[in-house]
Order: C-alpha cells, then sequence, then structure tokens
C-alpha cells in the first residue's frame, strides 16, 4: 500500500483528501491518507479524521519520515520548504501549482522535485474537453488552426469557498489571476496549440487594490499555429462559479465550450452544428458519490489515480504527468507575460527560462 502524507489541510488540501478517500473506498488505488500536517492543527486533525488511523503530524519532517508520497497543498510560497523536506527524504511528490510565486523559486521548486518521482497539480491537463479539443485542433480534420480564444473568470478568491486571504498576498501568491489562476489556461492554450507560444504581449491592472495583485488580465499568444487571446478577471460576483469558456477557430469549424471538465463541445460547420460530449473514465460509476459529485471529483480523482498507478508500477522509476517540465513552461509564459505588461505590452519572447 501507498502510504500518503497531506501537508496543508485547507481548501484543496480537502479535495485531494475527498478524491483520495474515494478512489481508496472504491478499491480503485492501493492507497491511503496515513498522515496530515498543517500549520493550522485543527485543519489536519479536521482532515485526519476521514482517514482511519491517520497521524497528525506537528512537524514535516515527521510526515515525510511516515510516509511514500507527500501531497504539497499549502500556500504557493510554501511549497518550496515542503518539497525540501519531502525530498531530502526522496519521497514521491505530488506539488500543486503554481511552483512557486517566483520563476526563480519556481526552478528550484522544478529542480528538486526532478530528483523523485512526481506530479504537477495542472489537473486540466486530465480534463477530456480539452484533450478533445487538443485532439480536434492538431488532426486537421477541420482545416488549419486559425486562433483560440480563452476567457477565464471567478470572484475573487478570498471569500466564498475559499476559506483563506492569503491570494491578495503577493508574498505568499506570487501574483495573481494570471499567476495563481491562469496559469492553468496557457497551459491549456499551449496543449492545444501544439506548440510554445513564440511571444506573448500582456496587460494587467489590479483594480481591487492589492499590491502586485492583478485581478484583471489579457494576454496575446502568438504560436507558430494560430494566435490565441486569454482574458483572466477576478470580478466580485460572488453568486458566479467559476467559469471557463473557450473557442477553437478552424478553418472549417469553429468549437467552443463552457466546461473546463466535460464539456459539451458545440462544432459549428458550414453545414450545421454537432454536439461532442467528453467522458469521464469509465470508473466513475464506482465512485460512491451521487454522479453529480462524482464528475466533478473525477478532475481530481483521476490525476490521483493516473499518479499512484504510476507509483505503483515503476516505483523510484515512475514519472507523473504533467511534470515539471510542463509547469515550467508554463511558468515561463507567465513570466513572460508579466514582463510584457511592465513593458506597455510590448511583445516578449517566451523561452528565457532554463529547462529544469
Ligand atoms: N490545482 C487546482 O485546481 C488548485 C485549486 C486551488 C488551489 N490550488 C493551489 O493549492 C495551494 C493551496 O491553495 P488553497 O486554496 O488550498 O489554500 P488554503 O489557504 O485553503 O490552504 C492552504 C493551507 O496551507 C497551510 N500552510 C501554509 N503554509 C504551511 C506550511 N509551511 N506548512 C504546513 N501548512 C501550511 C495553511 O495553514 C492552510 O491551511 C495553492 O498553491 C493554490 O494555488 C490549486
Amino acid at each position: 500500500m501507498i502510504r500518503v502524507g497531506i501537508v496543508g489541510c485547507g481548501h484543496i488540501g480537502t479535495v485531494h483528501s475527498f478524491a483520495l478517500a474515494q478512489l481508496r473506498k472504491a478499491g480503485l488505488v492501493d492507497a491511503a491518507v496515513v498522515a496530515t500536517h498543517d500549520d493550522s492543527r485543527p485543519r489536519a486533525e479536521a482532515l485526519a479524521r476521514h482517514h482511519p488511523g491517520a497521524v497528525v503530524h506537528d512537524d514535516v519532517r515527521s510526515l515525510v519520515g511516515a510516509v511514500d508520497a507527500v501531497w504539497v497543498c499549502t500556500w504557493t510560497a510554501a511549497h518550496l520548504e515542503v518539497v525540501r523536506a519531502a525530498v531530502a527524504q526522496r519521497r514521491a511528490v505530488f506539488c500543486e501549482k503554481p511552483l512557486a510565486p517566483t520563476a526563480a523559486q519556481a526552478r528550484e521548486v522544478a529542480a528538486l522535485l526532478g530528483e523523485v518521482p512526481h506530479q504537477v497539480g495542472l489537473v486540466l491537463r486530465h480534463a477530456p474537453v480539452f484533450a478533445r479539443l487538443a485532439e480536434l485542433a492538431a488532426s486537421g480534420r477541420e482545416g488549419r488552426l486559425l486562433a483560440v480564444t480563452f476567457r477565464d473568470d471567478q470572484y475573487f478568491p478570498i471569500q466564498g469557498i475559499y476559506g483563506s486571504t492569503w491570494r491578495k498576498d503577493v508574498g505568499r501568491a506570487g501574483g495573481g489571476t494570471l499567476l495563481e489562476h491562469s496559469i492553468h489556461d496557457v497551459d491549456v492554450l499551449r496543449w492545444i496549440a501544439g506548440a510554445d507560444p513564440e511571444w506573448v504581449s500582456a496587460s494587467v491592472r489590479a483594480v481591487a487594490g492589492y499590491a502586485g495583485i492583478e485581478d484583471v488580465a489579457t494576454v496575446l499568444l502568438h504560436f507558430p499555429s494560430c494566435e490565441a487571446t486569454l482574458t483572466s478577471v477576478w470580478h466580485q460576483v460572488t453568486s458566479r462559479p467559476s467559469t471557463r469558456r473557450v473557442e477553437v477557430f478552424c478553418e472549417h469549424a469553429v468549437c467552443s465550450t463552457d466546461d473546463d471538465h466535460l464539456g459539451p463541445i458545440e462544432v459549428q460547420r458550414a453545414g450545421g452544428t454537432e454536439t461532442l460530449v467528453a467522458d469521464p473514465p469509465e470508473w466513475v460509476s464506482r465512485l460512491s458519490v451521487p454522479e453529480v459529485l462524482a464528475k466533478p471529483l473525477a478532475l481530481y480523482a483521476e490525476p490521483a489515480k493516473a499518479f499512484l498507478d504510476a507509483l505503483a508500477d515503476h516505483g523510484e522509476a515512475a514519472r507523473g504527468w504533467p511534470d515539471v517540465t510542463v509547469a515550467m513552461v508554463a511558468h515561463e509564459i507567465v513570466e513572460a507575460a508579466y514582463a510584457s505588461a511592465r513593458a506597455g505590452g510590448a511583445p516578449v519572447p517566451v523561452g528565457a527560462l532554463e529547462e529544469p
């Protein structure tokens, strides 16, 4: 059995905890959460209660000593110290995105993760809807790819389901909507475009007034295959769920979706419109939660299962997906966008950062 420890027992730590518990209960993985740690002990205790026999550790090193794999779910600025502790004891690591608040620190985290089996929480890489869009764009069936528009909006995540305020603190978050949230989106855009952008041009603003925390960002990404735009917004409409809309323009089809997990995708061609639905993994029906919960949970359960399966099959040689190579390119694109914004929107080539 793979012994898992969760460090950081807040919002996403709780989601991962639930996904891991469900996978275990359904017999889909031979793994269990046996340890938790959080600077806030009550949070670690609350999470441990959902895993029979799990031990709350007051110190990250003692947790690492008691597990085979560490789920790093602290706020972004603490990822480095937790990853360092895990890698010092050669443990496998699932590390949340962004890797770190700054590109320099992200490189440090990536170099450490590169030494052990690891996976990064860019979970949209496991979303069937984007796999379908990327396949569609790459296939050429609808003609050449022309452009992609990506709109991502959510309420400023220091309220509502986000029971924490660190996202308004540049020291702990590193940036606002672009780094903290839309690092997922630039990664998906790169996936759909099938290549890295050659340059980006960006503009950001901090309307809510938190220094260094942009809540409006627009990015133009120039790919070898197409042009793409990203609009990323943190607003104050607390009744509205976190939403992504993606439109992929090919010569002979316009494909759009308003859902970042399963779709549907509307494909409009000269002859009419087709609706495509992306399916979740077949094992989702074996989870013992209602379907309405099981499907969204799969967005986190699927990457966890993939990583645990890789660890079970390959041990120390396991490679999770996405790994730091993927994550570092996403960091590089975000960094280039910030550099462009500082330069008044001037195009900034992507690729100045070194590969880990
Ligand atoms: N992949 C995704 O879809 C996704 C979604 C949400 C958040 N995230 C990422 O997950 C991370 C956590 O976000 P969150 O929303 O869960 O935040 P949160 O504030 O809800 O939880 C973070 C927890 O980390 C704890 N913590 C901070 N430093 C610590 C340390 N050094 N040791 C132990 N515990 C520590 C805090 O006490 C807190 O309980 C962030 O990096 C965020 O970007 C990813």
